[in-house]
């Protein structure tokens, strides 16, 4: 049986010796970038497949062509987004000893603008470029430059491959090491929280059940009921912000 109180939580939390932290787009969203599955998210406005690493392999120029409208109309600036408190008591409760992982899904690096250091990007970054056939990562003001001031696609200076952003697209894998990683702490951890995750995307989706298939305890903190929620021993359904701030001032006191 859930509960669905922060007291919940917090008395999970502190009782483990090895909790993971889990995020999906709902942790940055305060932040002011919109996720993808809301209403008037991203998948909303854009259709996904157009967005897909086939997509790019069949026609990189209606590729970058959408990628560059999606970026004309959208509502915030990359360069301005902050931490948002999530972020913050993420960092905080890492810092304290207590999160020993945090795994996300999430691409824009504002964890580890908040201080968190031992993160995963199962999805890859945004904040870097790579070349699809030879694998080189480059900065993304070399992809940015590209953008701006040479005919699409922009193509590696050394192997003439297709450039894109260091992110994991649908189709592509996940970087192995650090999806083996990420289960690795799923598997060990005594206490699993989801923060922000519709859980609807494979492999990332079945970290919380990994992790309470081995013995875990789960707190869900999401806006929308999960599929997890069932299963989960607290679910709160509220604003990742407060709700993670009052965890960590909770379990920190
Ligand atoms: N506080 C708590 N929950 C929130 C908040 C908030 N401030 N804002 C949004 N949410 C919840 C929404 O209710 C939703 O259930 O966060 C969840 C976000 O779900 P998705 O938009 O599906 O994002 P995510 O789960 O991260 O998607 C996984 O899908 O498109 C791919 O690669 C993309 O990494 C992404 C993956």
């Amino acid at each position: 049986m859930s509960s669905d109180t922060i007291e919940a939580a917090v008395d999970l939390v502190r009782g483990s010796d090895d909790v993971v932290g889990f995020t999906g787009a709902g942790a940055s969203t305060e932040s002011g970038i919109p996720d993808f599955r809301s209403p008037g998210g991203l998948w909303d406005r854009y259709d996904p497949s157009d967005f897909t690493i086939q997509a790019l392999r069949r026609d990189p120029v209606a590729y970058w062509e959408k990628r560059l409208e999606m970026r004309e109309n959208q509502e915030f600036d990359w360069n301005a987004v902050e931490p948002n408190p999530s972020h913050e008591a993420l960092a905080a409760l890492e810092a304290a000893g207590v999160l020993s992982t945090l795994i996300t899904q999430n691409v824009d690096g504002l964890h580890q603008a908040a201080g968190s250091e031992n993160v995963l990007e199962l999805h890859g970054s945004r904040r870097a470029a790579k070349c699809l056939h030879c694998e080189r990562r480059l900065p993304l003001e070399t992809l940015d430059r590209k953008l701006t001031e040479e005919p699409l696609p922009p193509r590696c200076d050394d192997c003439d491959g297709l450039l894109k952003r260091a992110t994991v697209s649908f189709g592509e894998a996940l970087p192995r090491d650090v999806l083996m990683a990420a289960k690795r702490a799923a598997t060990e951890c005594d206490c699993f929280l989801t923060v922000g995750s519709s859980l609807t995307v494979e492999p990332a989706a079945s970290m919380p059940r990994i992790a309470s298939r081995n013995g875990a305890s789960l707190v869900v903190v999401n806006l929308e009921p999960t599929g997890i929620d069932d299963r989960a021993d607290v679910v709160i359904h509220a604003k990742a912000g407060e709700t993670l701030s009052e965890l960590a001032d909770g379990v920190l006191g």
